[in-house]
């Protein structure tokens, strides 16, 4: 690698149902960031289904990397390191992404470098903005994850609360299907509650007032189906949909905007004015980036989150994620091992 020209790196991410390759540069430049989602695959199933989605991998990773060189103007020997999703995810997937990136490290003599996708969606925000210095607080909302952290640096972050059971974006998807809208879930509820009353169903706050700064999904999800069930029988109209939607979505953002509040309290800051950075799927919702916004403001932070197409599974956030590690020699030997469960603070577990 040059001491002066910027890195390049290629981005792999496998490690759930979005098949996406990226290049991008030291100095923020997404050249190419082609994905493929694998949304019609699992559709008829209502969610991931593990084995179709490694063998959706295997079959267009090849094609979509290609692609990604193509659209970037670029060959291969021009990359100085291949940075792949090595875990947390549907293990048979992140074993295709990690194989092809120590391949393609191997062949062109490049370094490697195995990405905790989650570091990937922590660091995105970084990405886009150059101005966000450690330490900054986060909260990482995602299919997965519900976690709020003290992210000190690359490499170093402090778990400050998680879910006790449900993540948010699982809590979505599991209202969309009891609804019938289909997966994947919460952009179909942020679309349905767009025009419903969210004052009509009287729906929990789980945790709401607790000290700390866990979450809990389950019992809300809970709730939401009993109310479904309480109306008249015979299928659902539109407008009860509507409002379901709208009433969950508006409990679910009360949670996050109290959790959060108190994870500001607990945050220590090292500079006037901190960032309150919101990343994971369920930030590219526009109700929660409003409220969270709002909640910063009140309470000193900057609010910042990536937009929507970096929220959700990307590559560019996994090559951007290989470009901070890379800078501090983060790299990998290609006898790593994929890791199906790979916490970001070691010490939370
Ligand atoms: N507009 C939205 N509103 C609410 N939730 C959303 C929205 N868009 C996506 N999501 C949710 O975000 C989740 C997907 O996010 P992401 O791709 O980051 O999760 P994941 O990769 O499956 O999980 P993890 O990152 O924890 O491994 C899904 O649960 C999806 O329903
Ligand atoms: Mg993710």
């Amino acid at each position: 690698m040059s001491d002066r020209a910027p890195p390049i790196v290629l981005g792999i991410e496998t490690s759930c149902d979005e098949t996406a390759a990226a290049i991008v540069t030291g100095d923020r430049i997404v050249l190419a960031e082609p994905v493929l989602s694998q949304i019609e695959e699992h559709q008829a199933y209502g969610g991931v289904v593990p084995e179709i989605a490694a063998r959706a991998h295997l079959e267009h990773l090849p094609g979509l990397i290609a692609r990604a060189i193509r659209e970037a103007g670029i060959v291969f020997d021009a990359l100085d390191a291949v940075a792949g999703t090595g875990g947390p995810g549907l293990i048979g997937g992140v074993h295709v992404g990690v194989m092809t990136a120590k391949a393609i490290a191997s062949v062109h003599d490049l370094p490697f470098l195995a990405i905790n996708h989650l570091e990937g969606h922590a660091l995105s925000v970084r990405l886009v903005d150059e101005d966000v210095a450690f330490p900054y607080l986060l909260l990482l909302v995602s299919g997965g994850h519900c976690q709020l952290l003290s992210v000190d640096g690359v490499g170093r972050y402090r778990r400050l609360g998680t879910t006790l059971d449900d993540a948010a974006g699982e809590c979505f998807d599991k209202v969309a299907k009891m609804l019938g809208l289909g997966f994947p879930g919460g952009p179909a509820v942020e679309r349905a509650a767009k025009t419903g009353d969210s004052a009509r169903f009287e729906l929990p706050r789980p945790m709401r007032g607790r000290a700390g700064c866990d979450f809990s999904f389950s019992g809300l999800k809970t709730a939401v189906r009993l109310a479904g069930e309480a109306l008249p029988p015979g299928a659902l109209g539109e407008k009860d949909v509507a409002d379901l939607c709208a009433s969950f979505q508006a409990a679910a953002v009360d949670v996050m905007a109290d959790r959060c509040a108190n994870a500001m309290k607990m945050f220590e800051a090292k500079s006037e004015r901190p960032a309150f950075v919101a990343a994971g799927g369920v930030a590219a919702n526009a109700a929660v980036r409003l409220r969270l916004e709002e909640l910063a403001g009140e309470n000193g932070f900057r609010f910042l989150a990536p937009p929507p197409r970096l929220c959700t599974d990307n590559a560019a956030m996994i090559a951007w994620a290989g470009i901070e590690r890379l800078k501090l020699g983060l790299t990998d030997s290609l006898d790593f091992k994929p890791r199906p469960r790979w916490p970001l603070d070691a010490a939370a577990g």
